[in-house]
């Protein structure tokens, strides 16, 4: 399984995705600034990847604090804590970790502040650990609505380079695999920083899972010819009402599955839903700069000075989607905002294949 980030020696190690697949090089951040870089420079990317990376940052950031008291402690976090909140607005996994740590620290405030920094590094560790069981009962769930022949498209990278590993999308396909189900994966390529075609790809044949690469445009003409039998596709943010924001084009591929009757799977992890918003159209997406989408590996494509709009994320209406794969089951969208609670009767509102 491929790392993407961990904790190692009192640093953080991070896979640099930017420059996957031709050159496998990691980085080790030795400071706070240096982890936020990565996150928004995409060393680091996938909603899931950077949560852990801001827990790590902030624990990373922690260890040079100079603090008397908790309140003391807490006021000199807290610049490091809005720097990770800074680095990518979409993905609400950055404040569920920071809100985690808070918590943590609230409940363990009679601590020295010795003590409050290991248990950083620890919860950031947990978070980690804890993301790929979570990714494991993801796939368990969905390798469910997986059968024996069936052909996967899915759309950007929300494999084990997205997570702490497993992968959200990818697990129902590993779990499938393991099961002795002969799939295939579609990857579309995912413009314009085509983690489809550097990432997916590539994690995906380390897997042993055959995968085929498309354009992004060339979805909806195997759609047609019946060559996709279900779409998985991962999430940045879920609302309480089942609109899922998550990698431009989304959008496109959910609206191709309902004109060819496909099923549109999102897999997402409750560390992913954000149960304080209502609706998608309240989600804040990240607009990016314009030479991703003018250049492709450092060569200009586009005439100098034309106009670009370049945004990272789209949001998927509810109504689009077929089911989510979480790790407490398989649920329809109208059901996502009861998972909040904590007496929800699971059983009657999981759904079955
Ligand atoms: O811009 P990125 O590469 O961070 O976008 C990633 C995605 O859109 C993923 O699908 C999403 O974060 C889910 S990852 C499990």
């Amino acid at each position: 399984m491929v790392k993407a980030i961990e904790w190692k020696y009192d640093r953080v190690l991070m896979l640099d995705q930017s420059r996957l697949p031709l050159d496998v090089r990691f980085i080790e951040c030795t400071d706070y600034q240096m982890v936020a870089e990565g996150i928004k420079k995409l060393w680091i990317r996938g909603a899931p990847a950077i949560g852990i990376a801001a827990a790590m940052g902030i624990a990373l950031g922690s260890q040079d604090i100079k603090a008397e008291s908790f309140d003391d402690f807490m006021e000199r976090l807290d610049p490091i804590m809005q720097a990770m909140l800074s680095t990518r607005p979409t993905a609400v996994n950055i404040k569920w970790a920071v809100e985690r740590i808070k918590k943590l620290l609230l409940a363990n405030r009679e601590e020295p502040v010795g003590r409050l920094k290991q248990l950083l590094i620890e919860e950031a560790n947990r978070i980690l650990q804890e993301d790929i069981e979570v990714n494991k009962a993801i796939g368990r769930w969905g390798a469910e609505f997986v059968k024996d022949g069936d052909t996967i498209l899915t759309h950007c990278n929300a494999g084990s380079l997205a997570t702490g590993g497993y992968g959200t999308a990818t697990a129902p396909m590993l779990i499938a695999k393991g099961q002795g189900k002969r799939i295939q994966v579609i990857a579309d390529e995912t413009r314009p920083v085509l983690q489809g075609a550097r990432l997916t790809a590539w994690e995906l044949m380390q897997s042993d899972i055959p995968v085929t690469l498309i354009t992004d445009n060339t979805a909806g003409a195997l759609m047609k010819k019946g060559m996709i039998d279900l779409v998985i596709v991962g999430t940045d943010r879920t609302t309480r009402n089942g609109d899922v924001a998550n990698k431009i084009g989304t959008y496109t591929v959910a609206l191709l599955c309902k004109e060819h009757n496909i099923p549109f799977y999102v897999a997402a992890p409750l560390s992913s839903i954000d149960f304080h918003m209502d609706s998608g159209d309240l989600i804040p997406i990240e607009s990016r700069s314009s030479d991703e989408v003018t250049t492709i590996l450092g060569h200009r494509i586009a005439p100098e000075g034309v106009n670009v709009i370049n945004l990272a994320f789209d949001v998927t209406p509810a109504r689009y989607i077929t089911a989510f794969f979480t790790e407490k089951g398989v649920f329809m969208p109208k059901d996502i905002k009861k998972l909040c609670r904590d007496k929800v009767d699971l059983e009657a509102i999981r759904i079955k294949p």
